[in-house]
Parts: C-alpha cells; structure tokens; sequence
C-alpha cells in the first residue's frame, strides 16, 4: 500500500523545515556525487533506481558520515537511520514538524521516509518513491525531469500551464519567471503531493487542478508544458487509463491530445514543451506526429537521443514491444512547439542531440532557427548552439 500523501501543517513550521534541508547542504549539486550520479544524467528513471540500489547496498551497513549523509540515505536511497542518530541530526522540536507532516517515521529505534524529498534548483519535491507502484502515484522526479528542467528553464512569460503535473515540479519551478502558473493532474495523489510541495516551498503565484488535460482551465497561455504518460500500451491501444505512464498503442496518445489542444490554449507566439518518446516506425511515418503540427504552423525543436533499447534497465518492456511491432528507432528527450505569431506558413523541424545541462534562452535558439533556409542548416545552428551553451 502507498504511504499517506504528506500533510502540510503551518506554514511557519514548513519554512523552518525548508531552511533545515538548506542549511544541510541538501542540494542535488552536493547529493549527486555522493550517490555516484555525475555525469550523463538525462536517461530513465530505472537507471537511477538501478545505480542508487548500488550504492544503498555499499554503505548500509556503515554508519553515516554527517548530517547530509543522514539525509540523502533517509529522503533518496530510501534507507533507515538509528532513532540515535537522527536525533544527533535534528532538533527535537523540528523533528517533530517533520514527522507531523508524513516525511518521516519512527519505528523500534529506527527512523525510516515513506516519501522521496529531492532538490532541483532551490526547490525541494517530495513524491513517491517506486517501492510501491500504483497507477496513481507521484512521480519521483529522478530521471525523466532531468532534460525537462534544464530546457524550461529560460521562457519567462505571463500564464504558465504544466499538464500532467504530478509532484508540481516544473509548476513550482516556473513559478519564478511566471506570474500565473496552473498545474493540472487527473489524479488526487499526485496533486496531494503537489499541494504539499508548493507549502513547503513558499509559493503563492502556483494553483493546481484536478481534471482531464485541458478540461481543468479555461483561456489562453503563454507558455505549456507537459511531461505526460507515454509508454507504449498494447493492452488498451485506445484507451487514456488516467496513470502515470500508459499513452496507447504507440504511447502517444495523451501527447497527441496535448499538440491538438495547442491551437484553442497557447497564444500566438508560445511555446509549448512536451517530454516525449519519438518512435520511427519501419514504414518511414514518426509518431508523434510532427508533420501533422508543422502543417498547422508550428516550428518544432526536437532533443532527442537513441534509446539503448538492448538494456532492459533503460529501456521498458513497452518500448521494446513496440520495436518488435514496427518501429525500428526510439528516441527520448523534450520537444518544443511554437506556435506562429503572424501571417500563416508551414512551420520548420529543426533535431538535435540532447545536452544536459542546456539552460538555453528559447527566444534566442528559435530565433536564430528562424532565419536559416533548410531543415539541414537548422539542423547545424541548433548543433552548434548547443555546443556553444552547454
Ligand atoms: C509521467 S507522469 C509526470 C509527472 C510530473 N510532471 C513529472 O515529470 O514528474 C504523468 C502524470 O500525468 C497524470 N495524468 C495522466 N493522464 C492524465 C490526464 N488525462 N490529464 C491530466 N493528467 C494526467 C498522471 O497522474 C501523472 O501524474
């Protein structure tokens, strides 16, 4: 059974936690060389789970080296702490806040996390931590959020809509550099999760929604992000299920919902990004279906890298479904989409390896991309864009 969805308690307390962590140094910049996670970092979410089970198996039996090292086995390698230690850790009055609101618990002289806490960019995400499944859960941002955050990190605009927003992360994020951010999830979990995050961050300019994409909001936004389900699903090829992964037959089902409903809920000139399987299937068609979007008016950025399709670990069992049905390449990474501003064309395709760490300005990047004559050309200023901003 999944743990409770963490309670927020007042809001004084929540902040006094926040700066806790702070003061700790927890921090993915100071977590990830400790749990070996340095290097290219953009791959799925079970790779992290695989490379993380490693290290909790090389140190669980010795004992933490400070207050940081308690923190990261609590909140990211999922291990219990001695009821002695934790209390060396953390005040007595703040222990108490922090077991009020469900991060932690006690148990025959031990203290263990129900929930994951991770950091990206100044903004702690607490989630579910994949020792339970459920179809309902909250996403642990450790794996797939990587390329996302780092490419949405530089479009400031007005309204901000994040679709499938799970624990809030890229809703909260945006929360900086957009006045009016909405996050929207079908399930109850996740926005539990998200509630919570929003509280224990200190955030006022983010609402979350309950509701099926965009039924939850009405007008238009400036900017559209989502990171929705979509692993290839042969049980239920038609069918939008409503969980954290499945997005039909060819896994882009919700995908494709979120492209079509760009026209009536992005405004002239935004920008919409979407986390994305892309399967080129044998008979030459790609899914999603970008010449579909290019016809409306859309010039698409696509980051993608091949998906190593031959290790189970990185690739799941969808997937590699899918390569057996007809689709002979995979690629993972974000998409961008912006819609025209002006007088109606056909819109351009430009592709480029993923690079971690981007940050670029996408003003900047689709701008330059405008000005050149060819798919090929646009293929080469992206490139060495990346190059030069990396
Ligand atoms: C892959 S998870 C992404 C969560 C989060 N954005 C992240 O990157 O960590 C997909 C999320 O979409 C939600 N979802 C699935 N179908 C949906 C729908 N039709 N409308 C809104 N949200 C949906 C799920 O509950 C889940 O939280």
């Amino acid at each position: 059974m999944l743990p409770r969805v963490p309670v927020a308690i007042d809001d004084a307390r929540m902040q006094e936690a926040n700066r806790w962590l702070k003061s700790r140094g927890f921090s993915w910049a100071e977590i990830a060389p400790r749990i070996d996670l340095v290097g290219n970092v953009w791959l799925k979410t079970e790779w992290f789970l695989e490379r993380m089970d490693r290290v909790a198996a090389r140190i669980k039996d010795t004992p933490p080296v400070d207050d940081l090292d308690v923190l990261i086995r609590l909140f990211v390698l999922q291990l219990p702490v001695t009821s002695k230690r934790f209390d060396e850790t953390i005040p007595a009055e703040l222990a108490s806040s922090v077991e009020a609101m469900g991060l932690l618990t006690r148990h025959e002289g031990r203290v263990e996390a129900p929930v994951a806490v991770l950091e990206h960019d100044g903004i702690f995400i607490v989630s579910d931590t994949f020792k339970e499944m459920a179809d309902d859960l909250a996403l642990l941002p450790l794996g797939d959020q990587f390329p996302f955050v780092s490419t949405i990190t530089r479009c400031p605009g007005e309204r901000y809509l994040d679709l499938c927003t799970g624990s809030g992360i890229y809703a909260l994020l945006r929360s900086r550099t957009n006045r009016d951010v909405i996050g929207v999830d079908i399930n109850a979990r996740p926005l539990g999760f998200a509630e919570f995050n929003r509280r224990l961050n200190g955030i006022d300019n983010v609402r979350f929604m309950k509701g099926d994409l965009y039924k939850a909001v009405s007008g238009k936004f400036d900017i559209i992000s989502a990171n929705p389900p979509f692993f290839p699903d042969r049980e239920h090829p038609t069918e939008k299920r409503g969980d954290f992964c499945h997005g039909g037959a060819a896994g882009d089902l919700i995908t494709n919902e979120i492209l079509e409903g760009l026209d009536n809920h992005l405004v002239d000139g935004g920008y919409c990004f979407v986390l994305s399987f892309s399967l080129y299937w044998k008979d030459g068609s790609v899914n999603p279906n970008w010449p579909r979007m290019q016809a409306k008016g859309y010039d698409i950025l696509q980051m993608s890298n091949a998906v190593p399709l031959d290790d189970p670990t990185v690739a799941p069992q969808g997937l590699r479904d899918a390569l057996r049905v007809g689709a002979e390449r995979i690629e993972f990474g974000p998409c961008v989409f912006r819609k025209h501003a002006g007088e109606k064309r056909a819109g351009w395709l430009a592709r480029a390896p993923f690079v971690e760490k981007l940050g670029f300005d996408v003003h900047d990047l689709f701008g330059a991309l405008s000005t050149a004559g060819t798919d090929d050309a646009r293929d080469e200023i992206t490139r060495s864009y990346f190059k030069r901003h990396a």
